[in-house]
């Protein structure tokens, strides 16, 4: 990919190994990022980076993108529960906002939208037919129904304006570049274990999740921002391998050599029960597999949070 590449929230967690990718590719870059949950610092200065600080909703000038990749939006609970509105406008009307400006110019939008629009799944492993099991009003609702808005209008702006969009449905993406306050459930645990403190469980510990390594995750985005005749296409991108959060707990306890200690909390509502994708058509489309297991990965991300933590 060498052209002009526009990433909106470009210095979030899988932004900035987005943008580290696309500059080694030979990309011109720019970043459209309010540094809410992401850090200007995450990103190399480099003479093919430009990084506008501003709001995806209202963006101002971002010059003549061939690419948009559209990440801009808090994607931890914690983060946009805090900001719950501003978390549907960012997702929906943030994503009204790339794709006028890829009607206007022509781009290919390629859409991180999230395994989360499956809701609490009935069904196991989820494949893209899948229509999902969504509580529209409950505390996740500005998240979930913010992308199933934007899913929903991406698919409107192609009908209507015939555009080239490409929908990603991220799973549960880790790996170096977390932040320690992420509140994510991998970032949680490694550095409340590198603290010493009990690794906080919501629930039995027995909903599942699939993790996918950040490199695997942009292997696949770069493959269905470049893939030429991938228009309209809705593609899960995540790792099948489910694992339960206790098993998650006990796995990074022994990789750190500390003794398992659970802190037990009530279940958040509507939290998933299971969460597995199905790759079927990642294989077949993009030729696309995860590659990195949970071991190698978890290693790589507990001597990332170890070097933030050391540095304080
Ligand atoms: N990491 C995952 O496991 C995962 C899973 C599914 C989907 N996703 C999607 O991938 C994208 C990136 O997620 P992430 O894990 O890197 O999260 P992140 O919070 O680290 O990154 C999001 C970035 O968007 C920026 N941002 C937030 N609101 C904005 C706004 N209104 N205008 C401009 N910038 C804004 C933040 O400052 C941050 O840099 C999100 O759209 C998220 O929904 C991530």
């Amino acid at each position: 990919m060498s052209g002009a590449v526009l990433v909106t929230g470009g210095a979030g967690f899988i932004g900035q190994h987005l943008v580290r990718a696309l500059l080694a590719q030979g990309a011109r870059v720019t970043v459209l990022d309010n540094l809410s949950t992401g850090r200007r610092a995450a990103l190399p200065d480099d003479p093919n980076l430009r990084v506008v600080q501003g709001c995806v909703t209202q963006p101002p000038d971002l010059g003549q993108p061939e690419l948009i990749f559209n990440l801009a939006c808090p994607a931890s609970p914690v983060h946009y529960q805090a900001d719950p509105i501003g978390t549907w406008r960012a997702a929906a009307l943030g994503t009204h906002a790339m794709l006028e400006l890829a009607r206007e110019t022509g781009a290919r939008l390629v859409q991180a939208s999230t395994s989360e629009v499956y809701g609490d799944p009935e069904v196991s492993p989820q494949a893209e037919g899948y229509h999902g099991h969504v509580n529209p009003t409950g505390p996740r609702a500005c998240y979930d129904e913010g992308k199933r808005a934007a899913e929903a209008l991406i698919a409107d702006y192609r009908r209507v304006h015939g555009l080239d969009t490409r929908v990603a449905r991220i799973f549960n993406t880790y790996g170096p570049g977390m932040a320690p306050d992420d509140g994510r459930v991998v970032a949680n645990f490694i550095t409340q274990a590198l603290r010493g403190e009990a690794m906080t469980v919501y629930g039995d510990g027995r909903q599942t999740r699939s993790f996918c390594h950040v490199r695997d995750l942009v292997r696949g985005l770069l493959a269905l921002g470049e893939g030429e005749d991938l228009g309209g296409e809705i593609v899960n991108l995540g790792n099948p391998a489910e694992i339960t959060m206790r098993a998650l707990a006990e796995r990074i306890s022994e990789a750190l050599g500390v003794a398992l200690k659970l802190d037990l909390r009530p279940a958040a509502p509507d939290d998933p029960r299971q969460r597995r994708p199905d790759i079927t058509r990642a294989k077949a489309l993009l030729g696309w597999t995860p590659e990195v297991a949970l071991e190698e990965g978890l290693a790589a991300t507990i001597a990332h949070f170890r070097a933030v933590l050391a540095a304080g």
